[in-house]
């Protein structure tokens, strides 16, 4: 099985999660990709009344406007900045649950999106399992223009190596949604999750980091086809 009917078999496990008159978070990301298109076709067979969806960025809006998923922002009344699900991908997956996002450069919005909902869905195919956070993925930083150089300075002297996310199509650095910068960041040296994200977004000019501890409810991951739905003890 490739990564890629992997990820739609975990998106479509967690589309079925989205009943009529839910307030849905879309994450970012091919994985979610999948299951915008799997949200899409409930709707055009006339499921999913009165559901409603919050994007966590800018291309994930596009794509749900493709597939007419009635979209809203977190400030309208008619979602008063709650969510009864969100669901995303992952950059990499840690033993308990510790993530890190922002591969697609949303990660603000994937954060704002996760904290507002009540069951927080990460997707992804086997791949992106690992035994520390930062074994294999960088870890992003959203960082306010002006603090480019005093962040990485300040990254720098704790140890980790600084990359400006480079756009691809553009000469120049990828801007976010949000007008800001990405900081990708990498050290050899084993993570402690929660004090690492506590002490990066502790930096004067950083707006987000891309680590995710103690959010997600649920984990969905298919591997060569099998898919495992594990769930929070609770959930
Ligand atoms: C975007 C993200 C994505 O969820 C993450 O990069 C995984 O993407 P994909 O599903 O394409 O592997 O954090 O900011």
């Amino acid at each position: 099985m490739s990564s890629e009917s992997d990820k739609r078999a975990a998106a479509q496990a967690a589309a079925a999660l989205v009943e009529d008159g839910m307030k849905v978070g879309l994450g970012t990301g091919s994985t979610a990709g999948y299951l915008i298109a799997g949200l899409g076709e409930r709707m055009a067979e006339g499921g999913l009344s009165g559901a409603r969806f919050v994007a966590t960025s800018f291309g994930t809006e596009l794509l749900a406007r493709e597939w007419r998923l009635p979209l809203r922002q977190l400030n309208d009344a008619d979602i008063d900045g709650a969510l009864d699900i969100a669901i995303d991908g992952a950059d990499e997956i840690g033993p308990g649950w510790e993530l890190v996002k922002g591969g697609g450069g949303a990660l603000l919005g994937e954060k704002i999106v996760f904290s507002a909902a009540e069951r927080v869905v990460i997707i992804a195919d086997g791949s992106k399992r690992v035994a520390r956070v930062g074994e294999r993925a960088p870890i992003p930083l959203e960082v306010v223009p002006a603090a480019r150089l005093t962040v990485s300075a300040k990254l720098e002297s704790l140890g980790f190596d600084v990359t400006l996310r480079a756009a691809e199509r553009k000469s120049g650095p990828v801007v976010t949604d949000h007008g800001n910068l990405l900081l990708d960041i990498r050290t050899t040296e084993p993570i402690d999750a929660v004090a690492l994200e506590r002490d990066l977004c502790a930096i004067p000019g950083v707006v987000e980091c891309g680590i995710v501890v103690d959010v997600a409810t649920d984990v969905i991951v298919a591997e060569d086809g099998a898919v495992t739905h594990s769930t929070q003890p609770g959930e």
